[in-house]
């Protein structure tokens, strides 16, 4: 890199949580901060988009000042604002898109839009060097993704959820045992005090296919739960929960092991909410120990789920291959990651 020093600025408004951020040269973190609303959207068991625009609102020039404060900077430090242009609410995502806009317009400095899935992937890159070709297994709240990247900003979605995303079969399952939103922690931890004892199904699909589908899964739960009440028989909530998360594992493990030798790449990204899960992390993790060649990275937590440092991340990629995005640049809650 030219410069001694690339800042950007990034924001992430997609869904649930207004965030900051300030990247030093695409790979360091100076500061990130995340005012999340998931307290304001429990109460109704999942996120109200109109209750999500309002918060941003409310929360986005306190988040950027904060991030700006407490990396030391002003704008004038910055190289350019990066931020979420979809997928994601289009109502949360116009919020963090326009404050955008206006501070680039006001600073002069560029925009960079960048996709809310190619920033959960480059989360990984605040925690290790990319090697290239690499595959990464997103698992989130709207997604279920195995992208094959032969280089930075490249893109080839193999496989991918035909249904519900694993964060959305682990939230409904939650909601089915009375576990507050969301619920996919809940059911992590629950898993751990419990064995898998449910015989439940794991949707392989066609041969050879890396395609996913999680709600024939979700209503085999659904369904038993509700026959053993209608017996008035009891379920055990901690070896339901081992069950579903045994066959959730599987399946992705599994599918994720056979890509990444097929396609023989060197290294394995674990990116998106349900990165958080502590039993796929474990069982990936003794995956790929046997696995020659192939390095398995995993973020910590924090930048697992939504965070706007993963797209500082990835938007400085696209800042430095002179793919910037002009004034025009609006929310896309559709956009589509290979292009
Ligand atoms: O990536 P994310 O923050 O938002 C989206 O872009 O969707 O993912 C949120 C999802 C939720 O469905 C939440 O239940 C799930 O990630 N999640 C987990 C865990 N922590 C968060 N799922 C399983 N186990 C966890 N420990
Ligand atoms: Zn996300």
């Amino acid at each position: 890199m030219s410069d001694k020093k690339q800042l950007i600025l990034a924001i992430e408004t997609s869904c649930d949580e207004t965030a900051a951020a300030v990247i030093k040269n695409g790979t360091d973190i100076v500061s990130n901060v995340v005012a999340s609303q998931i307290e304001s959207h429990k109460r109704f068991g999942g996120v109200v988009p109109e209750i999500a625009s309002r918060h941003h609102v409310e929360q986005i020039t306190i988040v950027v000042e904060e991030a700006l404060k407490q990396a030391s900077i002003t704008f004038e430090d910055i190289a350019a604002v990066a931020v979420t242009e979809g997928p994601g609410l289009v109502g949360a995502l116009l919020i963090g898109v326009n404050a955008a806009k206006a501070l680039a317009f006001a600073h002069s400095k560029p925009v960079v839009g960048v996709h809310h899935i190619a920033g959960h992937i480059y989360a990984n890159r605040l925690v290790t060097e990319m090697k290239f070709p690499l595959l990464s297994l997103v698992v989130s709240g709207g997604h279920t993704e195995l992208v094959y990247m032969p280089e930075h900003g490249v893109f080839k979605v193999i496989g991918e959820t035909r249904d519900d995303a694993a964060g959305e079969a682990y939230d409904k399952v939650a909601r089915t045992l009375n576990l507050p939103y969301p619920g996919g922690p809940h059911i992590d931890r629950l898993a751990h005090e419990g064995s898998p004892s449910y015989n439940l199904p794991r949707a392989w699909l066609e041969e050879g296919s890396y395609d996913f589908s999680f709600s024939g899964l979700k209503s085999a739960v659904i369904n038993t739960i509700h026959n053993a009440k209608q017996k008035g028989e009891e379920i055990n909530a901690n070896d339901m929960a081992a069950s579903f998360q045994q066959s959730v594992i599987e399946v992705l493990v599994t599918k994720t092991v056979r890509a990444a030798r097929e396609y023989d790449v060197k290294q394995v990204l674990l990116a998106g909410g349900v990165a958080a899960n502590k039993g796929l992390r474990a069982e990936l993790e003794e995956a790929f120990s046997s696995l020659e060649g192939v390095r398995l990275v995993i973020p910590p937590l924090s930048l697992c789920t939504d965070n706007a440092a993963m797209i500082g991340a990835a938007g400085s990629i696209l800042f430095e291959k002179g793919k910037l995005s002009t004034m025009a640049l609006n929310a896309n809650p559709g956009l589509d990651l290979e292009c």
